[in-house]
C-alpha cells in the first residue's frame, strides 16, 4: 500500500520563553517536593550562568569531580541535570532513551525555523520518519556526494596563495553551505535565484540574539524576522518539490530521495514533512562539520608532526589526484583517527538537551518527571578517570587496539543508539573529503599569539 506518513502531528509547543520559564517553575516546585534532587548548586547564580555560556566545562568538570556522574545545577531560571561518563550516556541514549523526550528540552526552541524534524520530534511519529529517512543515508548513496564535496573544497582552494591569512572556519563553511546546497537541494549555488543557505544562516542569527531579544513578539522583532525567513524557505523548498513533482523526476539529491522515500508499509512523506526533515539536516549538518574542519587544523597547526603524517598518507593514496569516496572511507585511517580525535577533544554537538518524560533513578538519586536533563560529549570526553591525559591532542588512541578498549558510551560525538546521528556518514565524508584537499597543497600555521575562542550555542546537533 502507497501512502502519505499521516500520523498526528507533533503536538505544538508555545514559542514564547516566557511560557517555558513559568512551565520549568511549576515542575521544580513539584519536583522539589518529591525529595531531595541530585546534588549541586540550586542557588541562582548570574555567575555560573555566564561561565556555562561562556566556558561549559569549567562548569561541568568541577561538577563531576565533587558530585559525580549525575548532578542538578540552576542555569538561568531553570534546574538542569548533567549525566556524564560512559555509564551514564549510555542510559540516556540506549538503555533507558524512553524515559527522555527531545521535543521539549531545548531543541524545542528550533522549531519556528526548522519545524518538526528528526531532531524536534519524539515516539512513533519520529521513529517512523526515522525508518522512511535511513536508506537515504546509506553508504553508497553518500558516496555519491564525495564528488561534490571534494569538487567545492578544491574550488574554495584556488583562492588560496602561500603565506595569505584564511579565516578556517569561514572558509569552511562557506564550502559546507555550497555542499549541502548541492547534495541536499540539487541546486547551483550560482544560480539559484534566492540563496537557500545565506538565508536560512539569517534564521540562525536568531539564536545568537541576546536572550531579551528573543523573547520580544511584534512586528519588526528579530521572531517576527524569523518568521519572514521560515516563509522564504517554506516558499523556495516547497516550490522545489511542486516543480520536481511536476517534471515527473523526484531527481537523485537527498531532497528527491526524500520526496520518493518511503517505510516498509509503502508510507511517504507529505511535501511539508519533506519541508522538516530537509531543513533539519540543513540545521544539523551546518556548523557541526564546519567546526570539525577549523578544530582540526587548529590541532595539525600545534602538531607539524601530525600534519606531515597526513600528507603523506593522502598522498601514498590517491598522488596528485583526490581520494574517491572509497578511498576516504577506508583507506586513510590515520585522517580518520585524527578526525575522531578532534571530535573527542571538541565535539559539536557537544551537549545532548532533553526533558524527562517519567521519573527515573540514576547513580543512587531520583529525578522527577519533567526536570531539564542533559549528557553532554564534551564534557564526557574529558573525564580523567576514563581518557588519559583528556585535555591532550594524541589521535593514536584512535588506533584500531586502543580504542577497542574505551568503555561503551565513552565515546559519543554522534550521540548513540537508535537515534544516534542520522548524517554520520555523510559529516564524515564531508570533513575527510575538505581536509585531503587542503593537506595535498597546504600546511597551516597559527598567527603568532592567536588565542583560540570556542562559541557555544545550546542546542546545536
Ligand atoms: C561532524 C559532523 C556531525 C556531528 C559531530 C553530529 C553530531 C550529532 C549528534 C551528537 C546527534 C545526536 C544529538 C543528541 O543525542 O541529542 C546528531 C543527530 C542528528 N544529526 Fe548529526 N552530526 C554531524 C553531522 C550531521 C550531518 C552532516 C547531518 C545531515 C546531513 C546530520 C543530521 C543529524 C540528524 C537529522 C540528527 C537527529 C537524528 C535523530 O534524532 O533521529 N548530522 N548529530
Amino acid at each position: 500500500m502507497l501512502g502519505t506518513m499521516p500520523h498526528s502531528a507533533p503536538s505544538a509547543l508555545s514559542t514564547n520563553p516566557l511560557v517555558r520559564i513559568r512551565g520549568d517553575l511549576g515542575v521544580e516546585r513539584r519536583a522539589t517536593r518529591r525529595g531531595p534532587l541530585p546534588p549541586g548548586s540550586k542557588l541562582p547564580s548570574i555567575a555560573r550562568t555566564e561561565r556555562m555560556r561562556r566556558d561549559p566545562l569549567a562548569v561541568l568538570l568541577p561538577a563531576y569531580e565533587k558530585h559525580g556522574p549525575i548532578f542538578a545545577i540552576r542555569i538561568f531560571h531553570a534546574i538542569q541535570v548533567f549525566m556524564l561518563g560512559p555509564e551514564a550516556n549510555r542510559f540516556m541514549l540506549v538503555t533507558d532513551r524512553e524515559k527522555f523526550r527531545w521535543r521539549d528540552g531545548s531543541l524545542g526552541d528550533l522549531i519556528p525555523l526548522i519545524g518538526d524534524g528528526l531532531l524536534t520530534t519524539d515516539g512513533e511519529y519520529h521513529d517512523r520518519a526515522r525508518e522512511i529517512m535511513v536508506p537515504v543515508f546509506h553508504r553508497e548513496r553518500i558516496a555519491a556526494a564525495a564528488s561534490v564535496m571534494t569538487d567545492e573544497a578544491e574550488r574554495a582552494l584556488r583562492g588560496w596563495r602561500p603565506g595569505h591569512r584564511i579565516d578556517l572556519y569561514d572558509w569552511t563553511r562557506h564550502v559546507a553551505m555550497r555542499v549541502a546546497m548541492r547534495a541536499l537541494f540539487g541546486l547551483d549555488p550560482d544560480r539559484a535565484r534566492v540563496d537557500v543557505a545565506a538565508t536560512f544562516e539569517r534564521g540562525l542569527s536568531f539564536y545568537e540574539r541576546e536572550y531579551f531579544l528573543q523573547v520580544v513578539r511584534g512586528p519588526g522583532s528579530p521572531f517576527a524576522r524569523l518568521r519572514r525567513v521560515r516563509r522564504t524557505l517554506d516558499q523556495i523548498i516547497l516550490g522545489e518539490i511542486a516543480r520536481r513533482r511536476r517534471a515527473g523526476e523526484a531527481g537523485e539529491d537527498i531532497l528527491g530521495l526524500l520526496v520518493e522515500a518511503e517505510d516498509g508499509e509503502g508510507m511517504r512523506f507529505t511535501d511539508e514533512q519533506v519541508r522538516d526533515q530537509a531543513l533539519t539536516l540543513l540545521f544539523a549538518g551546518h556548523d557541526t562539520t564546519t567546526s570539525t574542519v577549523a578544530f582540526l587544523f587548529y590541532e595539525l597547526a600545534r602538531h607539524p608532526d601530525w600534519a606531515e603524517r597526513l600528507a603523506a598518507e593522502r598522498h601514498s593514496v590517491a598522488g596528485d589526484g583526490a581520494p574517491d569516496a572509497a578511498q576516504l572511507f577506508g583507506q586513510l585511517p590515520e585522517l580518520a583517527m585524527a578526525v575522531d580525535e578532534t571530535l573527542r577533544l571538541y565535539p559539536p554537538a557537544w551537549i545532548g538537551p532533553r526533558r524527562a518524560a517519567e521519573d527515573f533513578e540514576f547513580g543512587g538519586y531520583l529525578v522527577p518527571a519533567g526536570l531539564p536533563v542533559n549528557y553532554s560529549s564534551w564534557a564526557s570526553h574529558r573525564l580523567p578517570d576514563v581518557f588519559e591525559d583528556p585535555h591532550s591532542f594524541r589521535p593514536q588512541r584512535f588506533a584500531p587496539d586502543q580504542r577497542a578498549k574505551l568503555p561503551k558510551g565513552a565515546y559519543v560525538p554522534f550521540g548513540g543508539g537508535p537515534r544516534i546521528c542520522i548524517g554520520m556518514r555523510f559529516g564524515e565524508l564531508e570533513m575527510r573529503a575538505i581536509a585531503a584537499a587542503i593537506l595535498r597543497s597546504f600546511r597551516l600555521d597559527l598567527e603568532p599569539d592567536w588565542q583560540m575562542r570556542i562559541r557555544v550555542r545550546d542546542s546545536s546537533a
